[in-house]
């Protein structure tokens, strides 16, 4: 295995020498020079297309970064994750979100058992479940038949079905309603079961420790709300079923582990939608459709473990997004999907990439000082975003790569609408890299004063995922895992730890303290700085007002 800091290998000096002398080139001049430019920078895997060509970099640039990939022993670290080595060292964990997309004849070990049989034990029970809740088989306490299905959990147990389930709408079940519930904040409770009638209502408690502070007060506020109505204690085996790797706190709060669905630790709450999290979703698409989508997650993680570096998806995304944050400074990382059921992605992949790469500790446990780790994430869905920010990637200061995900099928072949949403697709990527010289904007006519404010200067870059099909539950897996691996190749060669999150931790910790001091009738303790000390006054006095 690779050691020492990534910024003392030669492999990154050179990538140094290099962008200093390339770093002016435009991607005019790029183009200009290389006819073929557009079709040789690019990659296809699966269903998707990968256009890399509007990037300022160089056949150099790649054959630089892929040596960094080598140097940092990429290929060790993908089979090491695969085969469930305990690369999340500080929680001593196996990493093996591939394992829950894994084909039933599949054998991957954990300390010595194998793990494919428990996993599809599991996607069996949600089958056979979801099957029920969907026929009307499975009955709520009054004998009312469930209609509406509600989700509660936070982050990694919330983001990810509420994704995939805007994401799949178009295959869900409509004469039932998902909701999904992960603010503290009693408004996010409140509104989502506005109108709903507790006797057609299901609860499914997400929560892989079973300990999340907001997941069980809205646990709770829905046990009470489902009791109001429903009037008897035993409604709530009809009403709650849990996700969650403890059972133990699952049956203290009343849930039968008869109806607890299992997943493990070495599944990380930020890339367990496949795995029983996901039970929203299957209910909402059935499961058949879940195990398309579970097919074609499994479909790129073959790619990502097999396909040399050169033709690799998602170590290309990763590297040319290294790139960007090691050498030429960028802060952020847009992500921009031209498909209206992917509103929620971004937000998605912003837990997935954020919370796993805002690492600042290496693996020697070594503070990093002299280099970027991940990006910030953001963005939304075009068009959208073009009436909003996107004034700021073309003429702004500051350099923003994006990546553009659009698809050649519409979902809802409407008129003229999906041509129109890829020609803005298509449209924004050239601009961003092309520009519009001050002589062009001259020739147009334009007055002196004003061409400089009308000039692009361009050269930004972007990358194109052009899907060859509509938004399928196949292509949905093939684009998360993607974005998976894109995040598991850089923080590898960041030499971090993509699995933990202490960073968490610290606020949960200050909360738990600062909770009492709003609640208790006391005055209060004062025990915090003076400017939280003055904030819990002030909340107080203002409340009680
Ligand atoms: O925000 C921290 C975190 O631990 C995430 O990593 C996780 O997805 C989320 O909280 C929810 O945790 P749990 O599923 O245990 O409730």
């Amino acid at each position: 295995m690779s050691v020492g800091k990534p910024t003392d290998w030669g492999e990154w000096k050179a990538l140094e020498r290099h962008h200093a002398e390339i770093a002016d080139l435009h991607l005019r001049d790029l183009f200009a020079r290389e006819a073929d430019r557009g079709t040789r920078l690019s990659l296809e895997a699966l269903d998707l297309y990968f256009d890399f060509s509007k990037n300022r970099l160089t056949d150099e640039t790649l054959r630089l970064l892929r040596a960094l990939a080598v140097k940092a022993d990429l290929k060790r670290g993908i089979d090491a994750m695969f085969s469930g080595e305990k690369i999340n060292f500080t929680e001593k964990r196996a990493v093996l979100h591939t394992a829950l997309r894994a084909p039933r004849d599949a054998v991957i070990r954990v300390d010595g058992e194998n793990v494919v049989p428990g996993v599809h034990a599991v996607i069996d029970k949600m089958a056979d479940f979801a099957n029920r809740v969907r026929s009307g088989a499975w009955k709520g306490h009054t004998g009312k038949r469930i209609k509406n299905v509600i989700n509660i959990g936070i982050g990694g147990s919330d983001l990810g079905p509420a994704m995939a389930y805007e994401a799949l709408r178009k295959f869900s079940e409509r004469s039932m309603t998902f909701h999904f519930v992960s603010n503290v904040d009693a408004t996010d409770f409140a509104e989502a079961v506005q109108g709903l009638d507790p006797a057609e209502t299901l609860f499914i408690v997400s929560s892989k420790t079973f300990t999340t502070l907001e997941t069980l007060a809205n646990a709770h506020t829905a046990r009470s709300w489902a009791l109001d109505a429903l009037k008897d204690e035993k409604a709530i085996a009809k009403h709650f079923v849990a996700v969650s790797t403890n059972a133990k706190e699952v049956s203290k709060f009343g849930i039968d582990t008869e109806n607890m669905f299992e997943f493990w630790d070495w599944v990380g709450g930020r890339y367990s939608y496949d795995s029983a999290i996901g039970l929203s979703l299957v209910i909402a698409v059935g499961p058949d459709r879940f195990r398309e989508m579970l097919a074609g997650f499994h479909a790129m993680d073959e790619h990502f473990r097999t396909a040399p570096i050169e033709k690799n998806l998602p170590v290309t995304l990763g590297l040319i997004g290294l790139w960007y944050n090691d050498f030429f400074g960028a802060q952020t990382q847009s992500i921009l999907p031209y498909n209206q059921y992917l509103w929620r992605l971004t937000a998605y992949l912003q837990q997935l990439d954020m919370e796993s790469n805002g690492k600042s500790t290496d693996r020697d446990g070594n503070p990093i000082t002299d280099y970027q780790t991940g990006p910030i994430v953001w963005g939304q869905p075009g068009t959208n975003g073009q009436h909003a920010y996107y004034q700021l990637i073309h003429q702004g200061t500051k350099l923003i790569p994006c990546d553009f995900i659009g698809f050649s099928k519409a979902s809802n072949a409407l008129g003229e609408h999906h041509e129109l949403l890829m020609a803005n697709c298509l449209a924004q990527t050239e601009a961003l890299a092309f520009g519009k010289t001050a002589e062009q904007v001259r020739a147009e006519g334009v007055a002196e004063d004003e061409v400089p404010h009308r000039t692009f200067r361009g050269n930004h870059p972007t990358n194109t995922i052009l899907v060859k099909n509509e938004l399928t539950p196949h292509i949905l897996g093939q684009i998360i895992a993607l974005y998976e691996h894109k995040v598991f190749t850089q923080g590898w060669i960041w030499r971090i730890n993509s699995f933990d999150q202490w960073g968490v931790e610290l606020g949960k910790v200050l909360a738990k303290r600062i909770i009492p001091e709003l609640q208790s009738k006391e005055p209060p303790k004062l025990a915090h700085d003076s400017s939280t000390n003055r904030l819990i006054e002030l909340f107080r006095k203002y409340r009680d007002a």
